[in-house]
């Protein structure tokens, strides 16, 4: 096969240029030319728009038929959760996460189900064997009767090939990073090549319909590695969440242009792979059978389910530096909430060290958290813990005030269904009157932060 030309592309601003140079000729930024493929007759400069597609008219939207993407249920409904129903004709997933989370296993699962539905499926992989692949699938119990296609291959140029000869309603890339096209000259899993890839196996799906999985890695920050484009390019983008000690997995999308984002699917690792947990709401609380100081459970609602994370902080003795971690929680708002209890609540942590903690290796980002930090927190420097039974949710505002959270009867609800007698909530999530859901629960309902911790105080044993 002829080699295109590579081109070099400035990420800055767009610019292109024949060969590498350190600083761009156009817009003068340093170190952001990175190697591309000059497609071959692609219009450029003022006839630009002649790129778009031939006859695409305009149409009133209104005229325009919204047809309903077709789903195909993997068979996992935790995966098929996240990914709003199902995989999609021509659709691309981008899965990310650490090594050893379980994305092989997972996908692997994936596959042998969907071939059981009759549908034809590709296992692509890049850093395993086949036998190894093998290996895997006998301890997941698949083997021998699954009739998954393994191919192992790295060269782009093959996978593709494989891809139009085999033509299977849905193909896995494991992983993206070990994928190489032998159009560019940079050293497999660099950015030009994870990127050249990524749009090249795109391109592919929305023109055969063959829906593909790519797996990608994380780096030590957590960010997919290689480029941020790859999320842009794809359809949905699902991350795995989890410690990998513990046997619960998170998988949540963060995009979507299938269905709703910050879905989560909950899945338990088990000898024989990955096994879906349907009603998770209680397994991130960990069992002290004593309350213990700097422990406070809250309820967080990302996707459509409440789940019940236990937040832990420990404040202690620190220095003239002391420190501030989080795990599963952002550090910057935890900067923030030691500042707003030291302004409004008068706790201060100033000169000690600060750690918290969500249990399980959960991810938090909902500001619904911000109260049941600073409780725990607050509870750990005064070294008492919160009543047995508590729970508490709310954001809270640099002026001390606490807001409330989205669908805060439904976090009450659950709280109570798993026997949880206390909570302190904001006051717009307070409910009128107690309904028979909610009994067994005795809610305080609070506007400021100051408000919480003088009740926290009261309710000292
Ligand atoms: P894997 O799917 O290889 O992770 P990734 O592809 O994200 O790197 O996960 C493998 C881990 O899961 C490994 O540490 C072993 C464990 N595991 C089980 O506990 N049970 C199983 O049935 C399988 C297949 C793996
Ligand atoms: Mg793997």
């Amino acid at each position: 096969m002829a080699k295109d030309k590579s081109i070099y592309v400035c990420g800055e601003c767009g610019g292109t240029s024949p060969k590498w140079l350190g600083k761009c000729p156009h817009c003068n930024a340093w170190n952001t030319l990175v190697e591309s493929v000059a497609e071959s007759g692609a219009p450029s400069g003022k006839h630009r728009f002649a790129a778009l597609a031939p006859g695409a008219g305009v149409a009133v939207l209104s005229e325009i038929d919204a047809v309903d993407v077709a789903r195909t249920p993997t068979g996992l409904d935790e995966l098929d959760r996240v990914l709003g129903g199902g995989i999609v004709e021509g659709g691309v997933v981008l899965i990310g996460g650490d090594p050893g989370i379980g994305k092989s296993t997972l996908l692997l699962q994936a596959l042998d189900a969907l071939q059981h539905a009759n549908q034809n499926t590709l296992y692509v992989t890049g850093e395993e064997s086949a036998a190894q692949v093998a290996m895997r699938a006998r301890r997941l119990g698949l083997a021998p009767a699954s009739q998954v296609s393994v191919l192992a291959e790295i060269q782009l140029e093959k996978i593709v090939a494989t891809l139009s000869q085999l033509r299977p309603a849905i193909a896995v890339i494991d992983s993206i990073q070990t994928v190489y096209s032998d159009q560019l000259t940079s050293a497999p899993g660099s950015v030009a090549q994870v990127r050249e890839c990524a749009a090249h196996l795109t391109r592919v799906a929305k023109a055969s319909g063959v829906a593909i999985v790519l797996v990608g890695h994380v780096t030590k920050e957590g960010a997919l590695a290689g480029p941020r484009v790859l999320e842009h390019m794809v359809d949905t983008v699902l991350y795995f969440e989890g410690d990998t000690h513990s046997s619960f997995r998170l998988v949540r999308a963060i995009k979507n242009r299938f269905g709703a984002v910050n879905e989560i699917g909950v899945f338990a690792m088990t000898e024989k792979g990955l096994k879906g947990v349907s009603n998770p709401s209680a397994i991130f609380l960990s069992q002290h059978p004593q309350p213990v100081p700097g422990s406070c459970v809250l309820v967080t609602l990302e996707g459509t389910r409440p789940l019940l994370v236990e937040v832990q902080a420990l404040v202690d003795g620190g220095g003239p530096s002391p420190r501030r971690l989080s795990v599963g929680l952002e550090r910057d708002r935890l900067a923030l909430l030691l500042a707003v209890l030291h302004r409004h609540a008068g706790v201060a942590c100033a000169d000690q060290d600060v750690f918290v903690n969500a249990v399980g290796g959960v991810r938090i980002s909902e500001p619904a958290a911000d109260l049941a930090v600073m409780l725990a927190i607050a509870s750990s420097l005064r070294g008492k813990p919160l009543p047995r039974g508590f729970i508490a949710f709310g954001e809270v505002g640099l002026a001390g005030e606490v807001r409330p959270a989205p669908r805060g009867q439904e976090r009450l609800k659950e709280a109570a269904k798993l026997g949880f007698s206390v909570a302190v909530v904001p006051k717009a999530n307070a409910p009128k009157k107690l309904g028979k859901e909610l009994e067994g629960l005795t809610i305080h309902a609070v506007e400021r932060i100051d408000e919480a911790m003088a009740i926290v105080r009261g309710l000292d044993a």
